[in-house]
């Protein structure tokens, strides 16, 4: 089951594993958002209310961080999207939680080039991946996810403020 960029929370990761799903992409707000896609394709129709509307929901969702944070305790095997632009961003989602990452904008450029220019820019990743491995000690995958990772500023409000929610429900 996957998020198109308002992230997934915890409370309904444990209601979808219920339901048996087997996996997550939390495709988390803070990269492409839908409700900005929509504003833009309204306001090329000129449909200005469903406009205003995209705007208002321009930013709405869970951050993907936080996101991961929320959905790591149903143990389901997760995919980090939503604002994963380079390789040590893909690190930083292993090391939270993530299996694997996903990305759409960030090859996006690449992809109306050519397939060629999304291969490159994907080898990019990996190597950034890579150096990131290499700089906090992780030999592989595994080592990587118990890396030791710091999470400051608005992200840890949202990972502490969910969990406050999570008391709640
Ligand atoms: C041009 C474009 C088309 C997309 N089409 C779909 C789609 O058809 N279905 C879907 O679930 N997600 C779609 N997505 C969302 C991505 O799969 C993904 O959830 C999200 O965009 C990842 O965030 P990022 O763009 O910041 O990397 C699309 C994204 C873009 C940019």
């Amino acid at each position: 089951m996957k998020e198109t960029g308002a992230g997934i929370d915890g409370y309904t990761a444990e209601r979808l594993k219920g339901i048996g799903v087997r996996g997550l992409d939390i495709a988390g707000m803070g990269g492409t958002s839908f409700s900005a896609v929509e504003m833009y394709r309204a306001s090329m129709i000129g449909d200005d209310s469903l406009a205003e509307m995209g705007n208002t929901f321009f930013d709405w969702g869970i951050p993907a961080p936080a996101a991961l944070a929320e959905c790591r305790a149903s143990r389901l095997p997760l995919i980090a999207s939503g604002g994963i632009l380079d390789g040590t961003h893909v690190a930083a989602a292993v090391s939270m939680g993530a299996e694997a990452a996903g990305v759409a904008h960030a090859v996006l450029r690449e992809a109306t080039e050519s397939a060629d220019a999304v291969k490159k820019k994907l080898m990019l990743f990996r190597e950034e991946l890579q150096a990131a491995m290499m700089l906090t000690g992780s030999a592989n995958i595994k080592q990587l996810a118990k890396a030791r990772h710091f999470v400051a500023g608005e992200t840890r409000e949202w990972i502490e403020g969910l969990k406050w929610t999570q008391k709640s429900i």
